[in-house]
C-alpha cells in the first residue's frame, strides 16, 4: 500500500529562518485601478495599512526573519508589494518590469536596492512581476502568466536559473498574480485554487502536487492563498478559516494576520513579501 500524506503518515513540518525583503506603506493608497480589487472611489487608510503592515513585520522578526527593508517612494503606493520587485535564487536578482506605466518605475527602485545590497542583478528583457508571477517550490520555478508577466519571461528565467520553468496558465482576474492562486508551503507541497487555472495547468499541477491544498473560493476570495511559508509556519490572511484548518490538519502552523487595508490595492501577506535568497 502506498501511504500519501493525507492518510497514515504525517511528515514532519520544518522551519527555515527565511530573508525577505518589505517596503512600509508610507505612500500607500488606491489611485489607480490596475486589477479588479483596486477601486479609487473606495477611501483608503494609509496609516491603518502602515500598523497593518507592521503587524506582518513584526510576526516575521517574531519567527526569527532576517527581515531588509527598501526605503518607500513617493508616488509609487504599490511599492507595498515587495513580491513584485524581482525574483531571486542562488543570489541572482531578476528585475522587473512593470505592465502598468504606473508601476513601471518600481523596477528600477528595486533593482538598485539588490545591487546596492551585493546582489547580481539582471536586467529584465520580457514584461515580469517577479516572485508575484514566479515561485520556487524545491528546485522548480512555478510561474504565472495571463495578466501580467509575459509568457517570454518564462524562457528568460530558465536561461538564468538554469532550473526548470513550468508554465501555468491564469485565466481569473481577481487572481491575477501567480501568488494570489498558490501558496508554496515547502519543498514538496502547494495549495492552490483550481478555478484561477486553465485545463491544461490544472493537469500540470495536478501531476506535480497530488496531494495539494485545495483552497476554497471563499478562503481565495480574501487573498488566503497569498501567504508566506518558512517550512511550518504559514503566515496567512486570519479571515481564510478553511485554509487554517487545513493547514493544522497537516502538520503546519497557521498564524493569521490581518491586511484589510492592503486587500483594497489587491494584496496580502505574500505579495508584501520578497524572498532573499543568497
Ligand atoms: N496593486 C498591485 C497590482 O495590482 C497589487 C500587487 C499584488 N502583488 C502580488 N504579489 N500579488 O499590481
Amino acid at each position: 500500500m502506498t501511504l500519501t500524506e493525507t492518510s497514515a503518515v504525517m511528515p514532519e513540518r520544518i522551519a527555515t529562518k527565511r530573508t525577505v525583503l518589505m517596503c512600509r506603506p508610507e505612500f500607500f493608497t488606491v489611485v489607480y485601478r490596475i486589477n479588479p480589487w483596486k477601486d479609487p472611489a473606495i477611501p483608503t487608510d494609509t496609516s491603518l495599512a502602515v500598523a497593518q503592515w507592521q503587524t506582518l513585520y513584526d510576526t516575521y522578526i517574531g519567527l526569527g526573519f532576517d527581515v531588509q527593508l527598501i526605503d518607500p517612494v513617493d508616488g509609487l503606493p504599490d511599492m507595498v508589494y515587495a513580491a513584485n520587485g524581482g525574483f531571486i535564487i542562488d543570489n541572482i536578482a531578476y528585475g522587473a518590469s512593470f505592465t502598468h506605466p504606473e508601476r513601471q518605475p518600481e523596477g528600477p527602485a528595486y533593482m538598485d536596492w539588490f545591487a546596492a545590497n551585493d546582489f547580481d542583478v539582471r536586467a529584465p528583457q520580457n514584461i515580469n512581476e517577479g516572485e508575484g508571477d514566479f515561485l520556487l517550490v524545491g528546485g522548480v520555478i512555478l510561474a504565472g502568466t495571463g495578466f501580467r508577466s509575459a509568457s517570454n519571461s518564462h524562457a528568460e528565467l530558465a536561461g538564468i536559473y538554469g532550473r526548470e520553468v513550468v508554465t501555468l496558465n491564469l485565466v481569473n482576474p481577481n487572481f491575477y498574480h501567480l501568488d494570489t492562486a498558490i501558496a508554496v508551503l515547502d519543498d514538496t507541497n502547494i495549495a492552490y485554487l483550481e478555478s484561477a487555472f486553465d485545463e491544461q495547468s490544472l493537469v500540470t499541477l495536478r501531476a506535480l502536487f497530488p496531494d495539494a491544498i485545495l483552497a476554497t473560493e471563499e478562503d481565495a476570495a480574501v487573498l488566503g492563498l497569498n501567504s508566506y511559508s518558512d517550512g511550518y509556519n504559514v503566515v496567512i490572511a486570519s479571515r481564510a478559516k478553511d485554509f487554517e484548518r487545513q493547514l493544522r490538519e497537516r502538520g503546519y502552523n497557521p498564524i493569521g494576520v490581518d491586511l484589510s487595508e492592503l486587500l483594497l490595492g489587491g494584496g496580502g501577506v505574500k505579495c508584501c513579501t520578497l524572498e532573499l535568497r543568497r
